[in-house]
């Protein structure tokens, strides 16, 4: 199926994208109205994009029953927000804290979070959060006026609180496992970001990849490999030489092509592309030998 948005019904496309693009991650926002009562909403629609300087932004849609949500009338009106990132172990207070509860209502009491007050803005921050982002409004962009339009809250991160438990050992970084966010998905699905969930894919530091397109025809050919271990494969910044595969090939007479693409997923593995597609070129040799032989 596919979906033209200049014909389709709001409510039930809302259902296919927010399926679609996720996880999103959670955004817990802390405001407060002009009589300083306090506010605290989740918003899913939110993400990082930029780091210097630091800026978040999230989005607050268009109720059907009031002209705006409390949140985006405290932050347009104060131009503040402390945004808190949603951990496992506050997700049902965060559930709580999106019911729709009339204008004035202290979220912190409803939820039992504890305010703490904040450094540079003046809504609290909650202490329960692992993480938390004092924040000042630097733009809004209304995204449209029908039900479920955004506006869009632009935020400079003033300061960013972080509790020590979730750093890694050396301080430099955030361990997710200890972090053990929560992300939304479509319908009433969440996932969480910890255990087996988490995998580390390290980071490309070069500029320069052979590519999928640049990889010897065998490898696609040979129905070895299957379309990821490719890319993988294709990480290598340049191919081996004949005299390198000749090498090892000779270095490895008995072993078969099954031996061989082994060895290529074991570099492959530990992200040694440059060993695991001598590997495998090898071992498509060997297949292409034995399918000769079997001919
Ligand atoms: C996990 C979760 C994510 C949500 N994401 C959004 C969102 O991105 N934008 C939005 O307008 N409402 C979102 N909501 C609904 C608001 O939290 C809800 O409308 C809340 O009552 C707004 O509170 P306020 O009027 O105090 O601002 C979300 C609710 C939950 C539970």
């Amino acid at each position: 199926m596919h979906i033209d948005f200049s014909t389709a019904k709001g409510r039930s496309s809302y259902r296919f994208l927010v399926g679609a693009i996720a996880p999103r991650p959670i955004a817990l926002v802390s405001t407060i109205d002009a009589a300083g009562q306090r506010n605290l909403a989740p918003f899913s629609y939110f993400n990082l994009m930029s780091a210097a300087p630091p800026v978040a932004v999230f989005s607050v849609t268009q109720p059907a029953d009031r002209a705006k949500k409390d949140t985006l009338t405290n932050v347009l009106a104060s131009g503040e927000a402390v945004i808190h990132i949603v951990s496992h172990a506050i997700v049902e207070r965060m559930n709580l804290a999106s019911v729709a509860y009339p204008n004035g209502v202290d979220e912190f009491a409803r939820t039992g979070f504890t305010p703490v007050p904040s450094l540079q803005v003046q809504p609290p921050r909650v202490a329960e959060a692992s993480i938390a982002f004092e924040c000042t409004l630097i733009q809004s962009i209304p995204l449209g006026t029908a039900r479920g339009a955004g506006t869009l809250v632009i935020c400079q991160i003033r300061v960013m609180h972080i509790d020590d438990r979730v750093l890694t050992a050396d301080s430099m970084s955030i361990d997710p496992q200890a972090l053990d966010a929560v992300a939304r998905m479509g319908d009433d699905w969440y996932c969480r970001a910890s255990g087996p969930a988490v995998f580390s894919l390290p980071r490309i530091h070069s500029d320069r990849a052979v590519g999928v397109d640049g990889l010897p025809a065998a490898l696609h050919s040979c129905g070895e490999w299957s379309s990821e271990e490719l890319a993988r494969l294709a990480l290598a910044e340049e191919l081996p030489s004949s005299d390198e595969v000749n090498e090892f090939r000779s270095g490895h007479r008995l072993a078969t092509r099954q031996t061989l693409a082994a060895i290529a997923r074991q570099h492959l593995a530990h992200f040694d592309v440059r060993s695991a597609l001598l590997a495998a070129i090898c071992a498509s040799q060997a297949a292409a030998e034995q399918s000769c032989v079997t001919i």
